[in-house]
């Protein structure tokens, strides 16, 4: 009996470091970094920073501010895909390391929650605060990573061509 469970032991734990690497969720990337910004996160932001403002001009001001359950909606659905961006963008070689990067992603993740938070409220000041949390979000990634930009970036990868 013993030699049995020595056996199923062994069985078990060497196959462990057979493999090396524990294999991760297949994930398949088709997009990198630079498509992700253009089709996913920039599009959301955008419909958020969009959704509230005020203009001041010769006419007088002009205000607006999501009315309808139709235009509370799209705000709330574009803060879930600001958060859910930061999970993408710490997937595979989409991550240029696993300190700054990771963090920056998560920070991204934190502002897309308070930007929820926000429009589930249907508060238009909340809104229009919460804007500024997630523009730094972006700004300070951008700041360390954006490296195609001569005036941004000083973390520098190796270069990439896109469509990975
Ligand atoms: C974790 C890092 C990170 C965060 C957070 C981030 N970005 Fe980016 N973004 C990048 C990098 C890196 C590039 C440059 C990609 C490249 O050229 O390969 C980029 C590029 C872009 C571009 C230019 C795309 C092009 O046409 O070349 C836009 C627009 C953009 N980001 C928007 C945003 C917005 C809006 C947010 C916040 C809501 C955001 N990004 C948050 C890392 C980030």
């Amino acid at each position: 009996m013993r030699n049995v469970l020595l056996l199923l032991v062994l069985v078990g734990v060497v196959p462990l470091f057979a493999c090396g690497e524990p294999e991760g969720p297949p994930f398949k990337l088709l997009v990198d970094v630079k498509q992700l910004m253009v089709s996913i996160v920039d599009p959301a932001a955008d419909v958020l920073w969009d959704s509230v403002g005020t203009v001041i001009s010769a006419e007088g001001v002009d205000e607006w501010y999501p009315k309808t359950d139709e235009e509370w909606a799209a705000v709330r659905n574009s803060a879930i895909v600001l958060m859910e961006s930061g999970n993408l963008l710490m997937i595979g070689d989409r991550a240029r390391d696993q300190t700054a990067w990771m963090q920056m992603s998560r920070q991204m993740i934190d502002a897309g929650a308070k930007a929820l938070e926000a429009a589930e409220s249907r508060d238009p000041e909340a809104v229009f605060a919460v804007g500024e949390t997630v523009y730094f979000a972006c700004d300070r990634c951008h700041g360390l990573y954006w490296i195609d930009d001569t005036d941004r970036g000083r973390i520098r990868d190796t270069p990439r061509t896109g469509g990975q």
